[in-house]
């Protein structure tokens, strides 16, 4: 090759270079920009493992909000088809508040909408994201990860009030579990508000709760079935359904007894109430989402 034909290709490559080395600081300012001037914050993964040993840490097995020291708050929430838990999280303004997410099943997208927290939330990893919160509100949190049927239903909220309110909100004793309070946050979104289900998908609950808490063993099947969940097609009048029932295994004895309570009479029937006894004596068990199918099969038969 020529000197000249060489010098040539050189000033090319050079200018190449330049360009090159330009687009990337460009890049490198928007993002810096962006990190002091919007407040933009970059998720870190706090922790990972299986989604056992994750579930299995105090801040999982119950949820919420945490005090960490002055002015200085943990949020955990766990996410599951398709809800948020806690649904709803109450938060001081102007306060540190570091969130921690981790997912029971697949994964699913946190959120907030109208602020620029959005993480993806993995089953087996703990998501880890600080914010301050300078107005007070109603905040929605969205799932903006397609997770399934009842993935547009996956609706959490974040209240950020007064520092004062908040103390004075604050239970002093935890009273018995509401009934309805616990299908609302945790059975609403699939079965709806009133039990009437999804055609094909989720099976309705208004009264066919209370046939199945007659038949023998029903009450006993009801119990596992939010205990382990529920896997494989059930036929109800003629309807048949797919959609898969998780376990609930984080919700206490006593509200699994108070929101049978509230499944069973949803049609207005009555009948005796679920115990805590009841729940204790079938947690445990160990059964598997399809044991549940077959004990199904066991009280309405075929
Ligand atoms: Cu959870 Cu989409």
């Amino acid at each position: 090759m020529d000197e000249k034909h060489h010098d040539q290709i050189a000033k090319w490559e050079r200018r190449w270079i330049a360009g090159s080395a330009l687009m990337t600081l460009t890049f490198v300012f928007f993002i810096a920009y962006s990190l002091a001037t919007e407040g933009a914050h970059i998720a870190q993964s706090a922790a990972r493992g299986t989604p056992e040993q994750l579930l299995a840490q105090t801040i999982f097995t119950d949820p919420g909000v945490r005090a960490t020291g002055p002015n200085q708050y943990d949020v955990s929430i766990v996410g599951q088809a398709f809800v948020w838990q806690p649904e709803t999280v109450r938060v001081p303004v102007d306060a540190e508040i570091t969130f921690y997410l981790t997912a029971r099943d697949v994964i699913h997208g946190w959120q907030v909408e109208n602020t620029n927290l959005n993480v993806e939330v993995i089953p087996g990893e703990v998501s880890r994201l600080q914010t301050t919160f300078s107005r007070p509100g109603r905040y929605r949190v969205s799932c903006n990860e397609y997770c399934g049927i009842g993935h547009q239903n996956m609706i959490g909220w974040i209240e950020v009030v007064p520092a004062s309110q908040l103390v004075a909100e604050v239970p002093v004793e935890t009273g018995p579990a509401d009934g309805a309070a616990v299908y609302a946050s945790n059975c609403a979104s699939c079965h709806g508000a009133n039990g009437a289900g999804v055609a094909g998908v989720f099976p309705p609950l208004a009264g066919h709760a209370a046939d199945l808490a007659a038949l023998d063993g029903g009450r006993t099947y009801l119990i596992d079935t939010l205990l382990y969940g529920l896997q494989g097609a059930i036929v109800i009048d003629g309807t048949s359904y797919s959609g898969v029932m998780p376990a609930w295994p984080q919700l206490s004895d006593d509200a699994i007894a108070a929101v049978l309570d509230h499944i069973v009479t949803l049609d207005g029937s009555d009948g005796p109430e679920f115990t805590v006894e009841e729940v204790e004596a079938e947690r445990g068990k160990g059964l598997a989402a399809s044991d549940v199918l077959t004990l199904r099969q066991q009280v309405v038969g075929p």
